[in-house]
């Protein structure tokens, strides 16, 4: 089902050496593990490292102790000394520091990444991106029937929107061809790279670092790639940058790594493997289309991606199941004692498992493992919003993520036209196991096949329905009306892998 599963036992805290033992031997599955252990130990569980390594980690999972952690007692358990030194390839940027330097900066983004202008900027630089890079490589794929890695695509996707939004830089890495682009895969090498830091003791990475070898070797090399690419656009672009007053090569590897996060891609493996729901969300699709333009266009832009409430729902629980960010790492100020009890002080590391909270059966009942987007329907309509607390896949309280709004608008952009124009098929045999990194992947890449999708009954109805409400009453229009249907149903089959159904978008769309 979801991601293999095991029988676990609760680690054993050995003397001198700790649990390090059981991590080691589960290496290749820690985020199960992690769920495994914390289902038996109430949410919380204390990992001792190594004597002498200082590896001792409080584990928890626990509702009240995040919420607590995060919200309730903020200032004791800012991001801290250790965080900044594993993630030093953050550099100052806002994810990386605390204090009153992090709130400047933090207000500072928020007011560019909510800015009306910026959002509609993305907005439009998504769609244009989709028109011109996603579907045409996609129909490549699906025309030849061939196998395609939606992790890479997406990667790729991805790269070319915050290229294009904060350097105004077409990377082209949707192109046809999909080439090598050194700074992308850069990006997943140092994720797995800062992974490995949270899982050695500290002195063997430092000393990796000095011998630049193993894990550390790879880090340094993507250091330099992501350098390389940031500072040349930073360059190209000093003068418009200066303006924003802002040191945004700060910021560069936050940037690229929230980008990284965007697409949710998992939600495309829960939808493969849940057929009702992915027909309901492409029926949403279609009623949604077929409200704002009538039976004859298919043009996605024409739809109101708020009203997408299955599609929303079915990205939450994408969310919920597989956060971007499977887990955070904070360290107390003073000593303290959590609301599950322990007592916690300078030299404990809190790692925060939200991976681990999504699959909760106390958090989110009997059914925690299932796909269902219907968890998030609003009684009188809409969503429902869930509290921070039973919720972490954009964090919370203080440090609530500022790309939230702009994400939806991206997934749901990206995920309405992937399920609407395709049927997303599981390759045989490939397994979907989590790599080890500070950024939820997928060891090996999502291979699929993309086939025509069935065109919802729905559709086929309101196509009889049009026609027939518009006179066809006689011999001739009953023929004509037949046509009307071939027709459509023709247009829904090519116009789905047709890139240029999408309508150009104007300036009076955006209003940029
Ligand atoms: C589905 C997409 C995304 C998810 C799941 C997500 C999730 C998160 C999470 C869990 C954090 C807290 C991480 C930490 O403190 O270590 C965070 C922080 C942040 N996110 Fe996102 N993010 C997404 C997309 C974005 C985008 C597109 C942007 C903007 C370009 C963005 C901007 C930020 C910023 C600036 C912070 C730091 C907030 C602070 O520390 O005050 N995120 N995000």
């Amino acid at each position: 089902m979801l991601w293999q599963r095991h029988n676990s036992s609760i680690p054993t805290n050995w003397p001198v050496i700790g649990a390090i033992a059981a991590v080691v031997f589960n290496v290749h599955r820690l985020l199960e593990y992690a769920t495994d252990v914390l289902a038996l130990t109430g949410g919380t569980f204390m990992l001792k490292g190594p004597w002498l390594a200082k590896m001792d980690m409080l584990l928890t999972s626990s509702p009240a102790d995040i919420h607590y952690i995060l919200s309730k007692n903020f200032r004791n358990y800012p991001k801290g000394d250790k965080f900044r030194e594993i993630f030093d390839i953050l550099g100052e940027g806002v994810s990386n520091i605390d204090g009153s330097i992090w709130k400047f900066h933090r207000r500072t983004l928020m007011h560019l990444l909510n800015h009306p202008s910026f959002l509609s900027l993305v907005k439009m630089i998504v769609w244009n991106k989709v028109e011109k890079g996603l579907l045409p490589v996609l129909d490549k794929f699906s025309t030849q029937g061939a196998e395609v890695d939606l992790q890479d695509i997406f990667q790729r996707f991805a790269f070319d929107i915050i290229c294009e939004s904060v350097f105004d830089y077409d990377a082209q890495s949707m192109s046809l061809d999909l080439p090598y682009i050194p700074c992308d895969k850069a990006l997943s090498h140092a994720e797995e790279a800062i992974f490995c830091r949270h899982i050695m003791p500290e002195i063997l990475w430092k000393l990796l670092r000095v011998l630049r070898i193993g894990s550390e070797k790879k880090l340094r090399d993507a250091r330099k790639d992501i350098d390389q690419f940031v500072y040349k656009r930073i360059a190209e672009k000093e003068k418009d940058l200066c303006n924003m007053n802002y040191e945004l090569k700060d910021e560069k590897f936050n940037f690229l790594t929230s980008l990284m996060r965007e697409y949710s891609l998992l939600v495309y493996y829960l939808v493969a493997k849940n057929p009702i729901a992915e027909e309901k969300i492409r029926e949403e699709l279609v009623t949604q289309l077929n409200k704002e333009m009538g039976w004859k266009c298919n043009d996605l832009r024409a739809i109101e991606l708020s009203n997408l409430v299955y599609l929303h729902g079915g990205l939450c629980e994408a969310l919920r199941l597989y956060p971007a960010v499977p887990f955070q790492h904070n360290a107390p100020v003073q000593p303290d004692m959590l609301p599950s009890g322990y007592q916690v002080d300078r030299n404990t590391s809190l790692i925060l498992c939200f991976y681990v909270m999504g699959r909760m059966e106390s958090v989110w009942g009997k059914d925690c493992l299932k796909f269902k987007p219907e968890r998030w329907f609003a009684t009188g309509g809409g969503i429902e919003h869930q509290p921070s607390y039973k919720f972490h896949a954009f964090n919370a309280g203080p440090r609530t993520c500022l790309g939230k709004q702009m994400s939806f608008t991206q997934m749901k952009i990206v995920a309405a036209t992937i399920i609407y124009h395709y049927h997303v098929e599981l390759v045989k045999g490939h397994p979907i196991l989590p790599s080890n990194s500070v950024i939820l992947e997928i060891k090996n890449g999502l291979k699929v096949r993309l086939v025509p999708p069935n065109i919802p009954s729905s559709h086929v109805a309101f196509v009889i329905l049009s026609v027939f409400t518009l006179g066809a009453t006689d011999q001739t229009n009953i023929s004509l009306a037949l046509l009307v249907l071939l027709l459509s149903l023709q247009l829904s089959d090519s116009g789905v892998n047709s890139s240029t159904s999408l309508t150009s978008i104007t300036s009076a769309d955006t209003g940029v």
